[in-house]
């Protein structure tokens, strides 16, 4: 599953309807192997256009990630309903996202658990995403601009925990703030063309590791973007 975006050159017909093309992601996000009824519905009701630049709309209702500001991505909806599935949110859940971007990830979990605290070291795509999450209504999200890998301590521990950008290890400070009995799901690797999109569960012994999919996610960097 790939997170780089399609060439620009070869746009793809627009939908019949807006309607229609949300229809289309869920039934590519179902065809993809994701089966939780409250993930498809997430993935329907949340209008992916409104989280794309004006220049790729017409792909917005495409199963492919495309490019936002900052030289970042929207991820692939079939990645976004892959990683959602596997954090097996309930209602109560407090989650904690990595790489807020344009904030579509953010707002397909929003309905599924109680409070959602993302962080974006990107200060333009923090506010970006904010403005949409508001304007979609969208009131159980706190976002932060700052260094994502250290967590948000004030914050923690954790139910769920997901990141959006690859790293050649789980940062620990995030390891850390995941409740006993949570779920963490992140991209792993070495290579920034390849990485293993990983489940963690937090036990009382210490962690267990299960591989999910191969999945391109941009990096996770250090710090917060300088203007
Ligand atoms: C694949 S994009 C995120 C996609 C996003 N979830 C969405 O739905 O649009 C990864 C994001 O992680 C951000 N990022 C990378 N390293 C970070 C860090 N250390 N702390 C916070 N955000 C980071 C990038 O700036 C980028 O916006």
């Amino acid at each position: 599953m790939s997170e780089s975006p399609p060439p620009t050159s070869a746009p793809s017909a627009a939908p019949a309807s807006a309607d229609d093309g949300q229809e289309r992601l869920a039934t590519a996000v179902r065809g993809s192997g994701v089966e939780d009824p409250r993930v498809l519905e997430a993935i329907r009701t949340t209008p992916r256009d409104l989280f794309v630049e004006p220049l790729f709309r017409s792909q917005a209702q495409d199963d492919v990630a495309l490019p936002i500001p900052c030289g970042q991505t929207i991820s692939q909806p079939t990645v976004v309903g892959l990683m959602t599935q596997a954090l097996a949110l309930g209602p109560r859940d407090k989650v904690l996202e990595v790489g807020t971007g344009s904030g579509y990830q953010a707002a397909v979990l929003a309905p599924l658990c109680r409070r959602l605290y993302t962080i974006e070291r990107h200060e333009p795509l923090l506010k970006a995403a904010e403005a949409r999450l508001q304007q979609l209504g969208i009131t159980n999200i706190t976002a932060r601009h700052a260094d994502g890998a250290w967590g948000w301590p004030e914050q923690a521990p954790f139910d769920r925990i997901i990141v959006t950008a690859a790293a050649e290890d789980p940062p620990a400070a995030l390891l850390e703030q995941l409740k006993i009995g949570g779920i963490m799901v992140a991209p792993v690797g070495e290579s920034d063309l390849e990485q293993q999109l990983i489940k963690i569960t937090r036990t009382q012994g210490g962690f267990d590791y299960q591989e999910l999919a191969l999945v391109r996610f941009v990096p996770l960097l250090e710090g917060v973007a300088t203007p």
